[in-house]
């Protein structure tokens, strides 16, 4: 086998899309159900959906959200909280916010079609270099790669590519090396096997931690298991730093003998964290939740445990206090809410560590 040379001067090791294709096609996933597809509707959703989380998680999500939401048109029509309360625990609120968007924008100016190439579809709210390259491959077989941080990973320690990743220069060279990495002349089919190979390869074999090397379809190619190097790889200088932070959530409860418990639920506002989700009174202090309370009420506070809860760039930890309360009388601060019902609390949008919470105190 010979080697081709890419355009940035770096030899690549021949076979190697032959090798993803016919593993993949062996060995790969097959049975997730946005797979045997080419309807960007669907595509779309699930690569929105799986940005950052697991396809575990996502399943289940992805089944609700089709079903509520069959199509680009109904999406679009539909209203904010109805696309929160589905989206609601699956996080970075801003998918959901520019999923929805994204929705509009192709029924208004695309005559609910998305645009059938990778570089139209990067001009949506929501869509980015890599999905679109995904949607693209999957629907209409573009010859053009994703590159997520999985597939960063998996080609990093391929070419034992060693230039910092932090740096967008050094992104955009390993995407050219993604480029010339293509199967050449691909068939539409030949094209989904590679993507999904090369998302297949990155989540269940060529790991962070732990690579699965002697399973590699494409061990002898790669240059970083030649080294013994693979864990050293991909090289990335900056690593997010997460501010601490601490919130305090007024849990404020009605009980009534004849019907479910309800809660005093605010909703968020946008820009911000959990923006569009519904969430009890939160604030930046102890003192500052006692002084939008009647003194009167203050021995009526019951401290529950802390809850740590990760954001992007943030640690949160959630100090709720619970009050059993009749009315918001002499509550100035609590005015921009309304009482949701324990059985109504599904419909609404709720950040899932604000869920978790109500529901145990439901339990
Ligand atoms: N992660 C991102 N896209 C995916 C897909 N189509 N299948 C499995 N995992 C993915």
């Amino acid at each position: 086998m010979s080697s081709a040379v890419c355009p940035a001067g770096t030899e690549l090791p021949a076979g190697f899309a032959e090798l993803l294709i016919a593993w993949q096609r062996q060995h790969g996933r097959s049975g997730l159900p946005w797979q045997h597809t080419r309807d960007p509707y669907r595509v779309w959703l699930s690569e929105v959906m799986l940005q950052q989380t697991q396809v575990s998680t996502v399943l289940s999500y992805f089944a609700r959200f089709l079903d509520a939401f069959p199509s680009v048109q109904v999406l679009a029509a539909a209203s904010a909280d109805e696309v929160m309360a589905l989206w609601a625990g699956l996080g970075y609120y801003s998918r959901a916010r520019n999923l929805h968007r994204c929705a509009q924008v192709v029924v208004e100016r695309h005559g609910g079609v998305f645009p059938g190439s990778a570089e139209a579809l990067q001009t949506l709210p929501g869509i980015g270099a890599s999905t679109a390259a995904a949607i693209a491959a999957f629907c209409h077989g573009e010859r053009v790669s994703i590159v997520d941080g999985n597939v960063r990973r998996v080609l990093a320690r391929l070419l034992a590519f060693d230039r910092d990743l932090a740096q967008t220069a050094s992104q955009r060279a390993l995407w050219d090396l993604a480029q010339a990495l293509l199967p050449q002349a691909p068939a539409p089919e030949d094209m989904t096997a590679y993507t999904q190979g090369l998302m297949d390869l990155g989540a269940t074999v060529c790991l962070r931690s732990r690579p699965q090397c002697e399973r590699c379809p494409v061990m002898t190619l790669c240059r970083a298991r030649a080294a013994g190097t693979a864990s050293s790889f991909p090289v990335k200088t900056r690593t997010l730093k997460r501010r601490h932070e601490s919130w305090w959530l007024l849990l404020l409860r009605r009980r009534a003998a004849e019907d479910a418990d309800r809660f005093w639920l605010v909703r968020r506002p946008a820009p911000g964290i959990w923006a569009g989700l519904y969430c009890p009174p939160v604030f930046q202090s102890e003192a500052a939740l006692l002084d939008a309370l009647p003194q009167a009420l203050h021995p009526d506070l019951q401290a529950l445990d802390p809850v740590a809860h990760s954001l992007t760039h943030r640690e949160l930890r959630l100090h709720p206090l619970l009050l059993d309360a009749g009315t918001l009388t002499g509550m100035p601060e609590m005015a921009d809410g309304q009482w949701v019902q324990a059985d109504a609390l599904q419909a609404h949008g709720l950040p899932a560590p604000v869920r978790l919470l109500l529901q145990r105190l439901l339990a």
